[in-house]
């Protein structure tokens, strides 16, 4: 059993199917799943769903973030403004490994336009499975912190 075994999930209206694909894909690995909407495929602001989520992730009430827009880049640039959140925009499965190995990412963003449901699910899979190597990327990281303020 993890620790904090909980994922918050949360995206705008482009990308509700997509996030509820990934919410039974992780809570079939026994991940539980905080998905706090939307439901509605009513146009909202990334942004807003994009903060909600990194703010669970930041108050440690989440372990990690998963996220989504049309292109997963306007919900991650919003929950990067969040102090301590590492978030990152994959779509290939090496950099969602490597943004968890190197720099210690607690949320992943992706995009329901860009990439199909086979590939998203390949990336959370990769995502979640790997763990920061610390080392040399730990003083890295912390220089990122830094520039929080
Ligand atoms: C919504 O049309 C779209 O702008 C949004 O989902 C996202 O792609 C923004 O980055």
């Amino acid at each position: 059993m993890r620790a904090n075994n909980q994922i918050v999930l949360s995206s705008d209206h482009t990308a509700i199917q997509l996030r509820q694909a990934i919410a039974a894909h992780i809570a079939a690995q026994g991940w539980e799943v905080v998905d706090i909407g939307p439901t509605s495929s009513e146009s909202t602001p990334y942004p807003q769903h994009g903060e909600a989520a990194a703010r669970r992730v930041a108050s440690g009430d989440c372990r990690f973030g998963i996220i989504l827009c049309g292109t997963g880049q306007g919900i991650m640039m919003a929950a990067n403004k969040v102090k301590g959140i590492r978030c990152g925009v994959c779509v290939d499965t090496f950099s969602a490994r490597m943004i968890r190995q190197h720099n210690d990412a607690n949320m992943l963003s992706i995009g329901a336009r860009v990439v199909g449901e086979g590939l998203a699910l390949d990336l959370v899979d990769a995502f979640l499975t790997a763990e920061f190597e610390g080392g040399r990327h730990a003083p890295r990281v912390e220089m990122i912190g830094a520039l929080e303020g």
